[in-house]
């Protein structure tokens, strides 16, 4: 099964690069550099051929290298679901733009061509942190399988934001909550079913998956347990809201609760490897249902995830990149962390010297 591709990518004014271009065959990809060398910004770039703000999250003007901050864009050609593709995205002082084959589309465009699965150093928190990180940890996995989940928590979001402004204004007319409610009440369910598929499918792909990773069961939790009908709960429940000055009830207050299998610990509990190695077989899970789902496997983005494993971890994880076909690209700052990987994959040496970022292919 030959997998979803980059096969070149050009970077424009992009962070630290002003202009860098890179060819890729399909194989796992290996960044290589220093501290600061530019290697996180090329996945973020990469991260940014899928609907979204990318990997880093970060805001659109943040991506154009300064201290020109003339705008920055990225293209790639790349082997997409049914076709290869020329994608390109860019912001010129305004809004993130993207044209596909020459043609201007929409974000959601990205979708039908691509699918991303990412693991980035500030996840290593993730199990111990707040549950906003694992909720937006699970609703990226939800649209890797349903682009449009992308939809049904706009809506939510907008309704509640409609709300929440009526709860601080402290409106008691019951007139004014009836239809968002309704609306929230409506996305609520569709949030609710996407997620409830994305687990079942993380769970069905761990099951039975010969894997070095442990497995991981997933539950989602309501903190003031779970709602049948919202619209009535919103209801009854809006002179708490008024007094908290927002909505306490909802799809918004899910967490997602990680156990690790074999020994029945919660992950909150788990050494930091053991935390690092549940995320790992989690991307592996949703890589290995997607390309069960797509009849391809994702494109995955792993920035320095090599560097926390073990020598054995590591092979088990580049043997199951290579079992699976999936481009992986991935960052390290010694060549050392990609020797298992060896001629399975590719390898680049990232530099910047004085501003000037250079890329070179390392045969
Ligand atoms: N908009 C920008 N314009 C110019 N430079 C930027 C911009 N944003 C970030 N940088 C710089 O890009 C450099 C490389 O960042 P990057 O995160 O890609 O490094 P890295 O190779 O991943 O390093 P590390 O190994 O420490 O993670 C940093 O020095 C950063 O300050
Ligand atoms: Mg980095």
């Amino acid at each position: 099964m030959s997998g979803l591709a980059i096969l070149t990518l050009q970077l424009s004014h992009f962070r630290s690069h002003r202009a860098a271009r890179l060819e890729f065959d399909g194989r796992p990809v290996a960044l290589v550099g220093a501290n600061g060398a530019g290697k996180t910004n090329i996945l973020e770039a990469v991260s940014l051929l899928s609907p979204g703000r990318g990997l880093r999250r970060a805001a659109v003007e943040d991506l154009a290298r300064r201290p020109e901050a003339i705008g920055w864009k990225v293209a790639a050609t790349v082997a997409g679901l049914s076709a290869a593709h020329e994608l390109e995205t860019w912001a010129e002082g305004g809004p993130r733009q993207v044209r596909v084959d020459g043609k201007t589309a929409p974000q959601l465009a990205l979708a039908r061509i691509l699918r991303m699965v990412w693991l980035v150093p500030a996840m290593d928190r993730l199990w111990i942190e707040a549950a906003e990180g694992r909720r937006r940890f699970l609703d990226r996995s939800v649209l890797s399988f349903a682009p449009d989940h992308a939809e049904a928590v706009l809506a939510y979001e907008k309704a509640m934001r409609d709300r929440n402004r009526l709860l601080k204004d402290e409106v008691r007319d019951p007139h004014w909550y009836g239809a968002l409610e309704a609306q929230m009440a409506a996305s609520a369910a569709v949030i609710a079913a996407n997620r409830a598929d994305a687990l079942a499918r993380l769970m069905a792909a761990q099951e039975g998956a010969e894997t070095a990773f442990p497995r991981a069961s997933l539950t989602l939790v309501h903190p003031e347990g779970e709602v049948d009908d919202l619209a009535t709960a919103l209801a009854e429940n809006r002179r708490r809201d008024l007094a908290a000055g927002r909505t306490l009830l909802g799809p918004h207050r899910v967490d997602l609760q990680a156990v690790f299998s074999a020994k029945g610990v919660p992950a909150d509990q788990c050494s930091t490897g053991e935390q690092k190695a549940l995320l790992i077989s989690l991307m592996l899970a949703n890589a290995r249902a997607l390309a069960t789902d797509l009849g391809r496997p994702p494109i995955l983005l792993l920035d320095e995830v090599a560097a926390h494993l073990d020598a054995g971890r590591r092979t088990a994880l580049y043997d199951e990149i290579c079992a699976l076909g999936a481009q992986a690209i991935m960052t390290g700052t010694e060549p050392g962390l990609f020797d298992s990987l060896g001629a399975r994959g590719q390898s680049f040496a990232i530099a910047d010297d004085i501003g000037q970022s250079s890329i070179r292919e390392v045969p």
